[in-house]
């Protein structure tokens, strides 16, 4: 855990945030899901400023009840999902530079709180993903159990879909901060499945590339039902305790 000593940001650093902030914004009119616009208004996130943790921790408080920990980098798994299970999502401090624009190997601020922060107003999405935190927690020695929890995360919290008026709209944080793969998610020749949450947690996951499909939840309120059908697949498939 370390300080966001937001006086470091440099102009540069405030430029890069307004580039990509005005590339996004624009490319995802009419692509991202309305639980992630209504998001970004209430986080009140502008072209103008580098958001300061302080404040995001404030409003998602207000919201619910979760609050952002800034991070130097990436944490490991049992760091990662002991966080998620406390309502904190660990942000990463770093912005890419001018020079990384598009080729950045790690998340950065830029994709942990313009791509996440947003739908943790969200009462379904902040519920979904402190679940998934218990659930990794609970689990946090079972290599199988961490792998499927992994692929879950993937296919809904980093590249997931949502249909929305009978079209794909995004969720995904990978997917929301990224301008090449916003195209290609919703692009007519891209693989994309009705999400099923069993073939979810057994499927294999990239990170190198884009990723050859997608799995498209038929509503919002499928993420609150994935809950209830999480602990039952635990307790069937898994041989495990179910969850409380
Ligand atoms: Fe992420």
């Amino acid at each position: 855990m370390v300080q966001q000593h937001y006086d470091r940001y440099t102009a540069q650093d405030q430029l890069v945030w307004k580039v990509l902030f005005d590339r996004q914004t624009a490319l995802l009119h009419k692509r991202a899901c309305t639980a992630f616009t209504r998001g970004l208004q209430r986080m009140g996130f502008h072209r103008n400023a580098i958001p300061s943790f302080e404040e995001v921790s404030e409003r998602l408080g207000q919201s619910t009840g979760w609050t952002v920990v800034p991070v130097a980098g990436m944490v490991n798994d049992a760091t990662f999902f002991a966080l998620l299970a406390e309502r904190k999502f660990p942000a990463t401090v770093w912005l890419r530079s001018m020079q990384q624009f598009d080729f950045i190997d790690e998340p950065d601020l830029f994709h942990d709180v313009f791509g996440h922060v947003p739908l943790l107003t969200d009462a379904a999405y902040a519920n979904f993903l402190q679940f998934l935190g218990h659930v990794a927690r609970r689990h946090q020695h079972d290599a199988v159990a961490l792998q499927r929890l992994r692929a879950l995360y993937w296919f809904t919290v980093e590249f997931g879909l949502v249909l929305e008026d009978d079209q794909p709209r995004i969720y995904g944080a990978g997917l929301l901060s990224s301008a090449g793969e916003v195209h290609h998610c919703v692009h007519d020749e891209t693989t994309r499945h009705s999400f099923d949450l069993a073939t979810v947690l057994h499927q294999e996951f990239t990170e190198l590339r884009f990723q050859e499909q997608y799995f498209v939840l038929p509503s919002w309120d499928q993420l609150t039902e994935s809950i209830a059908e999480l602990s039952a697949l635990l307790a069937a498939d898994w041989q495990l305790k179910p969850v409380e």
